[in-house]
């Protein structure tokens, strides 16, 4: 079951809310609203957020976010649409029942974290856990092990102006942690902090996700955390979900020009994986002679190596269609099997590995990479050229055939 499900979710704020969302509903646009003094912070806003996974919405400042986050946690109420939390509407809750959710299973954390300054570090990582009602010792405990986690074991003792504004966002991590709340709601959380701090944050979070598996709602501005930290993305723009996906998907294929303008200047060696744009490969075992090698190949176009794989499915050779095709053709002795014409010097690597960290692997070798899991079983395949492609701008398409002073339009020589 998703952790969160938004169903067509519209906050309107102003005069006649209600009939604000109407009015969406009917195409009106956000800036017509604005115009009876109505604001349309989220409009029809739909999509789930799967337990363990860090979603990440993403927009320029005024885009709805913050509205949006605050509805996750019944701080605000939709205007219409659903909120489901663990499947209960949030709408159909007491306010008790609420103000409980609010306090046990969900935490937030803000940009500016707001510590307590004549209360210790402990003291305010144990905030949460005093507003439960928690006793005493076990708060401390809670608190201790959470300001652990994040890197601060030591400093329970501290005041607030003794640390750091870095270390002062991670006691608010800590907070946050401590409650055991399996969802965190995160606006900008980082986004006062120095950019290497930040960066430092950033990999903290992801390391703590790692072993805690929280489900995180993380809000920011910035593209390039967006990409870093999410799971999946949703870009908002003028209160709008204008698309959700990977940053892979919305680096290749983004829904629409506006999102394409958005990223197009990130790096993409540093976002996409080999995951991302890895090929299935054409597989044969070694002990296969050429007339199979050669079926195999033939049912797909794009490849002209097949990868020799052993009996756990790891990969231990390449053959390439000519190799096969002499095999074939040519004249040799007999007894070709794979196993005696394949290249071994292959070079591996997983389905996490960043383009960038790609580089070096592919150009130690001709032949193409092959992706393996952690087992070391074969799935998948990346050749130069699909390499060198995912490098290049992919949202376009092939660059027009240069025309020269013919006249003719692209169009014409496509069709031609
Ligand atoms: N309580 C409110 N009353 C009226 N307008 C609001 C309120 N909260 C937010 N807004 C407006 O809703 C829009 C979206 O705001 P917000 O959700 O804070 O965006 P973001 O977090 O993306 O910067 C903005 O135009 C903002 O002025
Ligand atoms: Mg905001």
């Amino acid at each position: 079951m998703s952790k969160l499900v938004i169903e067509q979710v519209f906050k309107v704020f102003g005069r006649k809310p209600k009939e604000g969302v109407r009015r969406l509903q009917g195409g009106a646009q956000r800036q017509e609203l604005r115009e009876g003094g109505t604001t349309a912070a989220v409009i029809d806003a739909s999509f789930t957020v799967e337990p363990g996974e860090i979603f990440v919405v993403m927009g320029l400042s005024g885009s709805g976010k913050s509205t949006l986050l605050r509805m996750l946690n019944g701080l605000l109420e939709p205007t219409s649409g659903r909120v489901l939390f663990d499947g209960r509407d949030l709408t159909a809750l007491s306010s008790k029942a609420l103000r409980d959710m609010r306090s046990r299973q969900i935490s937030m954390v803000f940009q500016h974290f707001a510590l307590f300054p004549h209360r210790n570090v402990l003291e305010n990582a144990a905030y949460g856990l005093e507003v439960q009602g928690r006793p005493r010792e076990e708060r401390e405990q809670r608190a201790t092990e959470a300001l652990a986690l994040v890197g601060l074991a030591g400093w329970e003792r501290s005041w607030p102006d003794e640390l750091s504004g870095g270390m002062q966002q991670r006691v608010g991590l800590a907070r946050a942690l401590a409650t055991e709340a399996d969802v965190l709601l995160m606006d900008e959380s980082f986004s006062a902090l120095d950019p290497l701090i930040r960066r430092d944050m950033q990999d903290q979070l992801l390391e703590l996700q790692q072993r805690l598996h929280k489900t995180i709602v993380f809000i920011t501005h910035d593209l390039n955390e967006a990409m870093h930290l999410g799971d999946r993305i949703a870009v908002m723009r003028d209160g709008r979900i204008a698309q959700v996906g990977t940053a892979a998907d919305i680096l290749v294929a983004p829904a629409d020009d506006y999102v394409a303008s958005f990223v197009q200047d990130v790096d993409r060696s540093r976002v996409l994986t080999a995951g991302s744009i890895m090929a299935e490969p054409v597989t044969v075992t070694p002990a296969c002679g050429p007339d199979v090698a050669m079926r195999a190949l033939d049912t797909d176009d794009d490849a002209h190596a097949a990868f020799v794989v052993g009996p756990g499915g790891e990969p231990v050779g390449t053959v390439t269609e000519e190799q096969v095709s002499e095999a074939l053709h040519g004249h040799h002795d007999g007894g070709h099997t794979m196993a005696d014409l394949m290249a071994t010097d292959l070079v591996t690597t997983g389905a996490d590995t960043t383009l960038a960290g790609l580089l070096t692997p592919a150009s130690r070798t001709t032949l193409p990479l092959a992706v393996v899991d952690e087992t070391g079983r074969l799935t998948g395949v990346i050749s130069t050229g699909a390499l060198l492609a995912a490098l290049g701008d992919p949202s376009g398409p092939a660059a027009a055939p240069d025309c020269g002073d013919s006249g003719a339009t692209a169009k014409e020589v496509a069709s031609a």
